[in-house]
């Protein structure tokens, strides 16, 4: 049984699966295969979102499925039902679950119990979708991610942050996180990936010749009590022209959205880069596809 738990699980050689066969998906949205035809899927949400629950909804009717978006707390996990319960209960009756979450400990325990294949679409410690995107709009754009430099400006301690440390580790690229103290991910983390990870407070020395500027939200969700904290702490870790003329000529920006203006970026270097964001953004439609492809191959 295949599952999409962290890419901290996932091997290479899937990882790289999953790429080969994205070109074939994006380049006939609706007369590819339908390797879930006659399946159902949970989508199980306890957070918002958007492009996840779009290109997932799309992704699973185009493959020949049926999403079925469950908003946590209108079912009974929201009123206190044991999510092993529930997932012995999804696993009777759906062939396939897609989970946003907080705690990844309800991933990994969704997945154990189910006894069908289980997706991460973004706890609290990976986000494995949408960095594997990420990665495959790089790819596309700059040919090969192998030796490349990614800098990332900002909360390196979220999600995203440590989704690309595991990428970067298991890939071979070099991965630069320029934050505060407070928010650059855990030694621990990046002494357990290996690879060539270097994680700095200067911006400046993080953008120097990079190939990549990367960046997220200051307040990821459940982070919102410690907004204006946060605000505070991360002011200047931002992607601007300035930035921007230190890395390589030519280098990307790249946002996994939602965006806010004036924070992690400014409005003009956002809308300068507005194509590759949004190219990346529907990319998501096209490697999820690939990956639900994958989990049931
Ligand atoms: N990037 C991303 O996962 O966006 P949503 O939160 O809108 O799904
Ligand atoms: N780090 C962000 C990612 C949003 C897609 C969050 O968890 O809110």
């Amino acid at each position: 049984m295949r599952h999409l738990l962290s890419l901290e699980k996932m091997e290479r050689a899937d990882m790289e699966a999953v790429f080969a066969s994205v070109p074939a998906f994006k380049a006939a949205r609706l007369k590819n295969d339908r390797p879930l035809s006659g399946q159902t899927w949970a989508m199980m949400f306890s957070k918002a979102s958007t492009r996840t629950r779009v290109s997932f909804e799309v992704g699973i009717h185009e493959l020949g499925g049926r999403p079925l978006f469950l908003n946590a707390n209108d079912i009974q996990l929201g009123r206190g039902e044991p999510i092993q319960d529930t997932a012995r209960v999804l696993g009777r009756m759906v062939h396939g679950i897609v989970i946003r979450t907080f705690s990844q400990a309800d991933v990994e325990e969704l997945a154990a119990m189910a006894g069908i294949p289980v997706v991460n679409a973004l706890t609290d410690a990976e986000h494995p979708c949408q960095v594997l995107t990420d990665v495959y709009t790089v790819q596309e754009k700059l040919g090969s991610i192998s030796g490349k430099v990614v800098a990332f400006i900002g909360d390196g301690a979220c999600n995203m942050g440590v989704s690309w440390i595991w990428a970067a580790a298991k890939l071979g690229f070099e991965l630069r996180i320029a934050a505060p103290k407070k928010y650059q991910p855990s030694a621990e983390v990046v002494a357990r990936a290996g690879g060539n990870i270097m994680l700095t407070e200067d911006l400046k020395a993080a953008a120097q010749g990079a190939d990549v500027l990367y960046t997220d939200v200051w307040v990821s969700m459940g982070k919102e009590a410690e907004s204006a904290q946060r605000i505070a702490d991360l002011s200047g870790y931002q992607i601007n022209a300035s930035l921007l003329k230190l890395a390589k000529p030519g280098a990307l920006v790249m946002h996994c959205l939602p965006a806010y203006r004036g924070k992690e970026i400014d409005d003009a270097t956002f809308e300068a880069n507005a194509g590759t964001i949004f190219d990346q953004a529907e990319n998501r439609l096209h490697v999820q596809k690939a990956i639900l492809n994958w989990l049931v191959g």
